[in-house]
């Protein structure tokens, strides 16, 4: 038998009653600050993420699943969204509307990691990218919205980090005053760090390897080099975090996985879900319009990881299934009863109310077995007896209790019955 690709899942039916929900309620909130959605495709070219994220991030260096397709053009599946909006943003010139743009996608992504609880080879996001401001007030908004969800979602024991990653005007000096340090405490630096020396110091900084988080204790740390634009504007979002009741954490570690990020950068992080403990991560990334060949636009944006999110979300027990709607059964007896039955399932279903019917000939006992499978929270039940005397029984099965509708009121009747129950 085929079985899935290492790394990717299925969502079976019953996980995605409840992604949708919490899919629909990511929408509505964030709908609610102003964001449209737009749908970008799965996979781009692959110079846009090679350009975006940085040719020397784990991402682009070990991650991407890049292939030549048919037709010779080198093409990757998205390991990110973020560079997708940008595309879509340039490409269709976006920024001719006027004012600030906000946009959400909610979509599968894709990279090629070690598979572990809680990170996956296809995994889901939800993003919020803002065009066209370097406000410190929208990165405080842009926080205040993703904790308004997490809230919305009654989720507990969770931190925000924050940090400011310069610009490049303040960037390069830290650096190189990174890189010398590192370079005195190579030997105690573990291989892959030692190669980031070179190609990509900040990431020394999150290196989870216990030998480099000890050796790079005395690191020093970006936010003693911000300029004083860079240092302003940082002060203003903690600032107006604290104003606004938001909790947060300053974390001169955080550094994030890609590029292009410059100023604040955030992370969302729980300890309840082991090793894999980031559930969102964002920043502003003020340059990336211009280098991807747009014009000079900031932005600044987030993305939520859903497969920890739900763990999450089931954790906490807050969100409804929607199991509990009403699902009725029709149990038919006789091929005259099985045809009126079936049209009233149709009339019921047409108005939203889940309803099943055994379309086989097939027992009271057999049909009722059926109806328990199925969970149903009534039975109807419908045969000659019940045709001669112009009423059908209706059993709640929860409570047990039965009671006689007329059948020529149907299925209006099975509808208020229903809801009442
Ligand atoms: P990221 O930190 O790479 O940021 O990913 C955001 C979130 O996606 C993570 O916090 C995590 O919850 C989830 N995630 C990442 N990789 C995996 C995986 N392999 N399996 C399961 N979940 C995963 C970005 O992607 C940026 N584009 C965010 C952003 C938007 N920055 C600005 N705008």
């Amino acid at each position: 038998m085929i079985q899935l690709i290492k790394g990717f899942r299925d969502i079976l039916p019953d996980e995605a009653g409840l992604w949708r929900q919490v899919e629909m309620m990511a929408a509505d909130i964030f709908s609610g600050f102003g964001f449209l959605e737009m749908r970008p495709p799965v996979m781009e070219k692959a110079d846009l993420f090679k350009r975006s994220i940085g040719e020397h991030t784990d991402i682009v260096e070990k991650e991407m699943y890049t292939f030549a397709d048919r037709g010779g053009d080198v093409v990757t599946l998205r390991p990110e969204a973020t560079a997708s909006v940008v595309r879509a943003y340039i490409q269709h010139k976006l920024y001719n509307t006027a004012g600030v743009q906000k946009f959400y996608t909610i979509g599968p992504m894709f990279r090629r990691e070690r598979p572990q609880k809680g990170r996956y080879r296809q995994f889901h996001q939800v993003n919020a990218e803002v065009f066209g401001t370097a406000s410190p007030y929208m990165d405080v908004q842009l926080v205040f919205m993703l904790t308004t969800f997490f809230d919305a979602l009654a989720l507990k024991n969770l931190t925000v980090h924050i940090n400011s990653l310069g610009c490049s005007e303040c960037r390069p000096l830290f650096r190189e005053r990174l890189c010398s340090f590192l370079e005195e405490n190579r030997l105690n630096l573990c291989n892959d760090c030692k190669r980031r020396i070179d190609r990509n110091p900040l990431r020394v900084l999150d290196c989870k390897v216990d030998t480099c988080r000890q050796a790079t204790k005395d690191a020093p740390a970006i936010t003693d080099f911000l300029c004083s634009d860079c240092a302003g504007h940082f002060e203003q979002v903690t600032g107006l975090l604290t104003e606004l009741g938001v909790g947060f954490e300053l974390d001169r570690r955080l550094v994030r996985g890609l590029d292009y990020y410059t100023r604040t950068t955030f992370e969302v992080r729980t300890d309840m879900l082991g090793a894999q403990s980031a559930v969102a991560g964002g920043g502003r990334y003020d340059n990336l319009v211009k280098m991807l060949g747009g014009p000079d636009v900031p932005a600044v944006g987030f993305a939520v990881g859903f497969e920890r999110l739900m763990e999450l979300v089931e954790l906490a027990g807050s969100v409804p299934c929607g199991t509990e709607r009403p699902r009725v059964f029709m149990a038919a007896l006789g091929e005259k009863a099985r045809s009126i039955a079936f049209k009233w399932l149709c009339e019921l279903n047409r108005e939203g109310v889940p309803a099943e019917m055994c379309m086989e000939e097939r027992g009271l006992k057999s049909q009722m077995k059926q109806a328990d499978k199925w969970n149903a929270t009534h039975v109807a039940i419908v045969g000659d007896a019940e045709i001669e005397s112009g009423n059908i029984i209706l059993r709640n099965m929860n409570t047990k209790q039965q009671e006689e509708l007329p059948l020529d009121k149907m299925p209006e009747c099975l509808g208020r019955a229903i809801s009442r129950l």
